[in-house]
Formats: C-alpha cells, structure tokens, sequence
C-alpha cells in the first residue's frame, strides 16, 4: 500500500479524469492523502490550453524535484494534456519524473507504476486508443460521491479551431454509449449525488459519428433518472447547437436553466480565421432559441481577446455582443500561442500589453453586468441545491444556528444563505437539500439570502422552478 497525491490543472475534463485516476490508485490498494510532501506516488494532471498552463505543471514539478531529493523513493508522474504534447521531451527536462502519461493512457497505468516499482523504470506512454476504455469508468472513487458531479460523455475534438491544442492532445472525438453513460450516473446517485454536468468539448454533435442517440435524446434519459435532481452539460459548440436541444429546454424538467455557449469573439471576420463555422448572426439567432425555450435562461461564454489580427473594431463588436447578450458571467482569455495549432503562424500578432487593455475593458463591462443582474434578484426567491457548508461557516464564533451554507440556483449563482431558527424542517438543511432562499443581497459574484424553505427529504419534482 502506498500514500498518493494527485494534483490537477486544467478543464473540468481534467478534475474527471484525475477522479478515475484515483479510482485505479484506490483499486490497486493505495490511500489518498492531503499534501505531496506525505505521499509516496505523485501524480500532476495537467494542462496546455494556454502557456500559462503549461508554466503551472512546470513548477510543480519543480517541487516535487525538490522533495524527491530528500526522499528518493518517491514516484512521480506527469500526465494529461501536456504530458500528451511533450510526451519523452518531459523525462528529459525532468530527471525526477518516472512516468509521462497521455490522455489515453489510464487505463495503462497500473502496469507502468509496478514497471516503475519493481524495475526502476522510466515510462513514456502517449499511446492514442479508438476505443475508450470503460473498464476505467466503471471504477468508482470511494467515498467521493459529493452532491454534485462531472461526467465525461465523449472524449477529444473534431472541430481543430484554429487557436486550440485539444484535438491534437485529446484525438478525435468519440461518443460513449448512452448505457455506460446512465448507469454511471445511476451509480453516483446511489451514492448521493443530485446534480450532474455532462461533458464534452462539443456537447451537440454526441453520438453523431458512431450513429447512437442524440445528445437531447441522452439528456432525456438522464431526466429519468431516479434520486437526480439537476443535469448541466458543458461545452456546446454553436454550429451543432440544434432546435430539438432547445426545445429539450421546455420538456425536461431537471435541465437547469443555464447554458454556456462559447462566442470566442463578436466580430465575423475573426470568427472565420479562427474556423469556427458560425456568424454572428447564426449564434444570436441560437441564444434567442434557447431564450424562447425557457424564459430567464442564464447564458455564459468563453471570450477571446487579441486574436492574431483583432482589430479594435473586430473588439468593439466583442464588446458590442456582451452589451447585446447581456451574459449572466463570461470567461475571457488573452490569446496564447500554443505550439500545435496553426495559429502560431497567422500574422497580425497583438502586443501584451495591448491584449491586457481589451481584457480589462472586456471584463469590466461584464462585472458591470453581472452586478446588476445579480442586484436585480434582491427580493427574489430562489431554489438552491445546499453543496456544503459556505467557507466562512466553522470559524470561532459561529455557532450552530448561524452556520453559512452553500449552493448553487439553478442560474448557476452561488448563493450563500443561513437559516434562521424556527424555520420549519430547518433542520433538514444539509448537503443534497432544495432550499427556498430569499435574496437578500446581490453582490458582485454571489447571492447572499435567508432561507425561507426546504423541501422535504426524497421529494422529487422540478428543479428549475423559481
Ligand atoms: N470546447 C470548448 C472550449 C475548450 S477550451 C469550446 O469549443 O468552446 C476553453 C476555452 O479556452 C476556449 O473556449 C477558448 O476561449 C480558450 N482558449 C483555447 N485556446 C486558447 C488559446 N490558444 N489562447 C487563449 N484562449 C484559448
Ligand atoms: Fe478547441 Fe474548438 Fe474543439 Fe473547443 S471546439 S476544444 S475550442 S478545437
Ligand atoms: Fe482541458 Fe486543458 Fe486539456 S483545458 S482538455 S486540460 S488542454
């Protein structure tokens, strides 16, 4: 039995797989601790989507070097989305690294860990599959089954948008089966879970190549589920986003009301040089879908700044969409070269300091937003899935009754809420409870209220209402 430690960077694809990672370390016997300093195998799963990324899993490993140097035992390995990229380039930057393993490579890992036990070797496997191997999910992290979780529907990526690593780090895209998919699910609701995410790079086009169902067609039986009570996916990519997906949004009633749908970038001149077969026009015709389907639906995005050859007016029209969409919360990004993807060579590079402005501007118009939507909710009641207790709660001086706790509205806001005594069946408030909380302040990135309900244990019913 060994002590191991995995440390993750990246998407919610990576925490996904890091969850299976320790499912196949607990499976071989080994025991999950809280820092690398105690553990005896390491693992850093990690990302190459922008250079940031790749500078957060460098010095990492910089210090697991250091650790390694008192304690020369130690097993350490570099895996996911960089380790794919750099693969042997990795041993070699790295002597204390034992093994470089690629997306693809879970499943072989328990070989290469004993290989690195009993042989001293050192492993690089960036081997790519068809297949996906189930055997892998079908393993269940022990004792991690929390209130809300991810699953990965359909690994890797068609689309080759030109900025972006994925589809050479991830391969291309392949569906599970909507049986594996459900009984995974089943599985985890057993065990306590309420709300799952369902994940893919490209969400709408599930199934398409290996002929199963439609993704709205798999949504609908997870809407069946016993026990669940809320199912978000993410990403959409908006060429594939399709009318039966919104109108997936009228009949199933655990769909929470909230959608992220990546723009990247308001202007169409970009959108063509970054190939991502949609017009500006096309995706605000896809979010008027989705808006008609269910009313007050919460919307996000990714943004891109400084795309090779963003002008400011290519920007203003970013800009210009945020105001038009009025998003519930965006993501932005400054453009990264990443060393696969064609973009690299595209001329009209914007300077740092110049990306650093758009962004600035950019997320200051969104915070603006963002803050009057959320102030717009004061007085409003809203149902909120309790996860856990909020980070303030536990401190001295807070005692039983005035305990924070925290979830999420089926916006996705975090609202942080207390429950004041006498409240009837307030004592049912827990993790996995549907509260009725008003708003009593909309702050800047959060809700903050009073809880005036809660449902009785076991209840079904709609997740989305109020
Ligand atoms: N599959 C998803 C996105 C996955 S990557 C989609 O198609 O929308 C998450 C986000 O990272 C992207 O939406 C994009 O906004 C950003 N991103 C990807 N490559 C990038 C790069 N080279 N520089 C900056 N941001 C990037
Ligand atoms: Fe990357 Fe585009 Fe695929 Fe998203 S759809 S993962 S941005 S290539
Ligand atoms: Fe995710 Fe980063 Fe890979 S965003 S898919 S972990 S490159």
């Amino acid at each position: 039995m060994k002590r191991f430690y995995i440390h993750t960077i990246g998407c919610q694809m990576n925490v996904y797989d890091s969850s299976q990672l320790s499912a196949i370390l607990t499976a071989m016997g080994h025991r999950s601790v809280n820092a690398p300093e105690q553990a005896d195998l390491v693992f850093v799963n990690t990302c190459t989507i922008r250079a940031k990324a790749k500078q957060k899993a460098t010095s990492f490993v910089g210090r697991l070097a250091a650790m390694k140097r008192t304690r020369p035992g130690m097993i350490i390995g570099v895996g996911g989305c960089l380790a794919q990229e750099e693969g042997r380039r990795i041993l070699d930057a790295f002597a204390c690294v034992d093994i470089v393993f690629g997306t693809h490579a879970l499943g072989r890992l328990p070989g290469h860990i004993q290989a690195v036990a009993h042989q001293g070797d050192r492993i690089v496997d960036v081997e790519m599959t068809a297949a996906i191997d189930e055997s892998v999910h079908a393993l269940q992290e022990p004792d991690s089954t929390g209130v809300t979780g991810f699953v990965t529907i359909m690994r890797g990526c068609d689309n080759f948008c030109t900025y972006c690593v994925v589809p050479y780090v991830r391969g291309r895209e392949t569906s599970r089966t909507p049986d594996h998919i459900l009984d995974e699910i089943r599985a985890r609701v057993a065990g306590g879970l309420r709300e799952i995410t369902l994940l893919g790079q490209n969400v709408n086009s599930y199934g398409k190549k290996e002929g199963l169902c439609s993704f709205a067609e798999l949504l609908a039986g997870v809407n069946q589920i016993d026990g669940l009570r809320r199912i978000r996916f993410t990403t959409s990519h908006p060429k594939d986003l399709s009318p039966e997906l919104a109108t997936a949004f009228t009949s199933l009633d655990k769909l929470c009301s909230h959608v992220h749908l990546p723009a990247q970038s308001g202007s169409d001149a970009v959108l063509k040089r970054m190939n991502r077969h949609y017009t500006r026009q096309t995706y605000l015709e896809k979010l008027h879908w989705l808006r008609e389907a269910r009313p007050g639906m919460a919307l996000s995005t990714d943004i891109i700044v400084g795309f090779p050859g963003e002008t400011e007016q290519d920007f203003l029209q970013t800009m210009d969409l945020v105001e038009k969409v009025r998003y519930d919360s965006i993501f932005a990004f400054m453009y990264s070269d990443r060393p696969l993807a064609p973009a690299r060579e595209f001329g009209g590079k914007v300077d740092e300091a110049e990306k650093q402005r758009r962004i600035y501007a950019l997320l200051e118009l969104q915070n603006r937003i963002t803050a009057e939507k959320n102030r717009a909710l004061e007085g409003r009641v809203k149902a909120v899935l309790v996860e856990g207790a909020s980070k303030s709660s536990g401190r001295s001086g807070i005692t039983a009754d005035t305990v924070q706790w925290t979830g999420r509205t089926t916006c996705n806001r975090v609202a942080n809420f207390t429950v004041p005594r006498g409240l009837a069946n307030g004592n049912a408030v827990g993790p996995g409870a549907m509260v009725r909380v008003e708003i009593m302040s909309g702050l800047a990135h959060s809700l903050s209220g009073i809880a005036v309900g809660v449902e009785k244990p076991g209840a079904g019913g709609n997740a989305h209402a109020a």
